[in-house]
Formats: structure tokens, sequence, C-alpha cells
């Protein structure tokens, strides 16, 4: 395992991410048929809806702090695999021809009128995070098979053929690796590693594709690459909602760095030992997150999470004796978050000191530069959202999507719908109105039409 120094202690960096890998975007030169968008049938939102609605119930559950009902649907989990089998039955009701690849990405296509050309694909995923709503990577599917069911109903063929994808573990909350499946497909991570990666209980990836049998032969997307990617998503931000538009237009996606970190202290009674001879796990994260957001403020545009913060043993009248946490750092710019990176390490460093903890673990478990979409498409976006005559602006992602991950092979872009209640999302509060999906997959049914010939 590749380690890294840092003033007298070892940082294990995660043998499966290769660190800060800046990846430029394919920049091949791609046509999209304004005329072809412009006899774009017109999606079904009732159809649509329903099925948002549908695959929402899959993992449902009655959330406790907001009285709503959300979704928890992680990757590979017996609840996710039940969404993939109600998404992959509409499939093959709709006569598409599936097909799953090695690392459990699956692939649903409709044949164009030449099938030496290569794909337009849409896609995006169906896990979720454990407190999500019904939107966040479902519209970008079903959104894409409302498409084909349309052009069905319209019995119109494409010149090239269409694929609807959903990949695996795009959220990374199980495995600990954010867009697994596409970054695998894409050739970024190596399927050995992939398949490696455990969630808390030491279950792999490798274990759940067996034990659900959700893994073929298809071909990788870096070998035989689509045409053109196109993905639909809900913002899951406020910039839309506050400045009214009901669509957005996305250039990229800023850069996320995460990390797993275990600290080591000493446990002893909490009555009886004094403060300063303490060495307390959990005083030591505490701090560390508490710098970490001061850092944040020091640093425009700069984000960071703890998502998990845990000691042992957990108990009222007993120093933690170890204290666990994830971080996740973004920022639209690479030297930035580089630079925040380093301002990290150095944090952790002094506070290992100052509290007289050790480090028993450092991982940084998943590493993405940011990323720009290809011009035309970003302009085909553009452009068709404003034949709908749809206020809309231009806006950098602040989630990760699978659209990153093939923007490294192919020509990408993405549409944003705009989300209600302040744009929240990995949460049950998580919501966008019938009409603006509709009109978010409309505007992606005109670009791929542009972009298959029709
Ligand atoms: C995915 O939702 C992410 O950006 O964490
Ligand atoms: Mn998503
Ligand atoms: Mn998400």
């Amino acid at each position: 395992m590749p380690q890294h120094f840092l003033s007298g202690t070892f940082i294990r960096m995660s043998a499966e991410i290769a660190p800060a890998a800046s990846r430029k975007g394919s920049d091949a030169s791609i046509t999209v048929d304004p005329d072809s968008s412009s006899r774009a049938p017109q999606v079904n939102p009732t159809r649509l809806w329903e099925r948002l609605v549908q695959l929402g119930e899959v993992g449902a559950y009655n959330d406790e702090r907001t009285k709503l009902r959300g979704v928890r649907r992680l990757a590979l989990t017996d609840d996710e695999v039940r969404g993939r089998n109600l998404v992959m039955g509409w499939m093959r009701e709709q006569g598409l021809e599936v097909s799953v690849d090695p690392i459990g990405n699956v692939y649903a296509r409709r044949e164009g009128t030449d099938q030496s050309l290569a794909p337009v694909m849409m896609g995006s995923h169906i896990d979720s995070v454990g407190t999500a709503g019904r939107f966040d990577g479902c519209l970008g599917v079903l959104g894409g098979l409302e498409i084909l069911a349309t052009l069905d109903d319209h019995k119109i063929a494409t010149k090239r053929p269409m694929v609807v994808a959903f990949f695996t573990d795009e959220e990374g909350v199980r495995f600990g690796t954010d867009m697994l499946g596409s970054a695998t497909a894409v050739g970024r991570l190596p399927l050995a590693d992939a398949l490696n990666l455990r969630d808390r209980d030491g279950v792999s990836v490798k274990d759940e594709l067996d034990r659900h049998n959700q893994s073929g032969d298809a071909a990788w997307l870096y070998k035989q690459p689509p045409y053109a990617y196109l993905e639909c998503h809900i913002e899951q931000g406020p910039v839309l909602l506050t400045e009214n538009y009901p669509l957005g237009v996305v250039t990229g996606v800023q850069g996320i760095s995460w990390w797993r970190i275990k600290l080591g202290g000493a446990a002893a009674h909490a009555g009886c030992t004094p403060m300063a001879s303490r060495k307390d796990a959990g005083l030591a994260l505490s701090l560390m997150r508490t710098r970490l957001h001061q850092l944040t403020a020091e640093t425009p545009g700069l984000l960071c999470n703890f998502g998990l913060l845990s000691t042992t043993p957990g108990l009222t009248n007993v120093v933690p004796d170890t204290a666990s946490g994830t971080i996740d750092l973004r920022h639209p710019k690479e030297d930035v978050l580089r630079e925040a990176e380093l301002r990290a390490q150095k944090i952790i460093e002094e506070t290992l000191v100052e509290t007289g903890c050790e480090l028993l673990d450092l991982t940084q478990t998943a590493r993405t530069a940011p990323v720009e979409f290809h011009a035309d498409v970003v302009n085909a976006v553009e452009r068709e959202i404003t034949a709908l005559q749809i206020p809309t602006r231009r806006l950098v992602s602040g989630a990760g999507h699978d659209a990153q991950e093939l923007a490294s092979i192919i020509p990408s872009g993405m549409v944003f719908v705009r989300g209600q209640n302040d744009g929240v999302s990995h949460s049950p509060r998580e919501y966008s109105t019938q009409e603006d999906c509709a009109n978010g997959v409309q505007v992606m049914c005109r670009v791929v039409c542009g972009l298959a010939g029709i």
C-alpha cells in the first residue's frame, strides 16, 4: 500500500485510488443536428412521474426527523436490487436489449437505423444515500427510458442506436468511492480494486455482485465508447430556485476529495482522570472538524463535511479510546482543493501532537479533479432550453455525477432541474415538480435526438 510521510507519521493512502489525477475531458468532435432536435417528440410527463413515484417506493422508509417518506437504497443491498429488477423489467417491457457489465452497470439499447454507428447514451444511477428523496439519479435513468418510450409511441427511428444506463454505487456511501461503476467502466478504476472495496461490515463489492447475480460481460465503455453522453439530474442546491430558473446548463463538476480517518487515544475514567492527562480521541476528531470548518471560512468556495463521527467505547464515563470519521472536501478549482488537502493534513498532524493521540488510519477513498463538459454538448443543452423558452443559466455542479466519468472518454454534458425546498437533496425533503422534471427530460430528448439524428 502506498504511504505518505507526514512529519513522523505514516499516512496510508488508498491502494485503490490514484491521488489527484487531473483529467482532461474528451474533445472529440461531434454533430448535434438542430433540425433533428426541433423534430424531437414530446415526452409524457405522467408516465415519467408515475415511474419516479413507483421506484421511490422501493427502499422507502418513514423519516423520523422530517416526518416525510424517504428513500434508502444503498448500492447492491436487497432494496437496491429490487429497484434494479423493477427498472430492468421496464427496460425489457419496452423491448430494449439489456446487458450488464462486470461491475454491475446496466445498459438498455434501442437500435438505430445504422447499427454500425456508436450509440448516444443517457443515464445516471438508482442507488441512493441513506436519507434520500426520489429524484437523485432516478430522474436521469427514468427520463432516458421515457425518451425511448416516446420515440416508440411516435414510431420514430433514430439513425444512431440509443442506450440508457444506470451505474453501480454512484453515491459511494456504501463502498466508500463515489461514481464507482462509471469510473470502472471508463477505465479510471481497475476492476480488481473496485471489486475489492468493502463496506463497514467488511462485505465486498464482489460478494454483493455475486450474491445478487448482478455482473455480466457487457463491454467496458472505454473499449466500445458511445458517441456522446447526456444526463438529466436535479440540481441538489439552491441556485436555480433562488434565481428563478426552472432548468440549468451544467458546465462541469467541482473537484472532490474523500478521506477516512481513525484516531487512537486511551480509554480512562471520566471522573478521575485529570483533563490534562487524557488522550481523548473524540476530542481530537472534534477539534480537527472545527479547524477544517474554520478553513472553509478562510477559503472562498471550499466545502467540508464530516459525515461520520463515531467513538469507542461510546460510554458516558469512559474517555474515547478511538474516533473514526469521514471527510469530504470540495472545490471547483484543482489548485485550491490541493492546497486545502495539504492544510487539512497539517491540521490533522498538529491536532495529534496537541492531544497526544495517534493516527491509526488516514486513507483517501475517492479523488476526482474538477471536470469541464464538452463545449458542443453544453451549447446544445443551452440552445434547447432556450428553444423551449425556459429561462436558464450556466452553473458548475456541486455534486459528483456519472457524467463526469463519461466526460473523460466521450463528449458529455448535463441538464439540471430546479429543486424545491431550498433545493435540498440527500434528504427526504428533496423535491422537484412534475413540470420541471418533464421539461428537463424534454431538453435531454431534444439534445439526444440532435445527436442521434431523426
Ligand atoms: C454524490 O451525490 C455526491 O456528490 O456525493
Ligand atoms: Mn446523483
Ligand atoms: Mn446523490
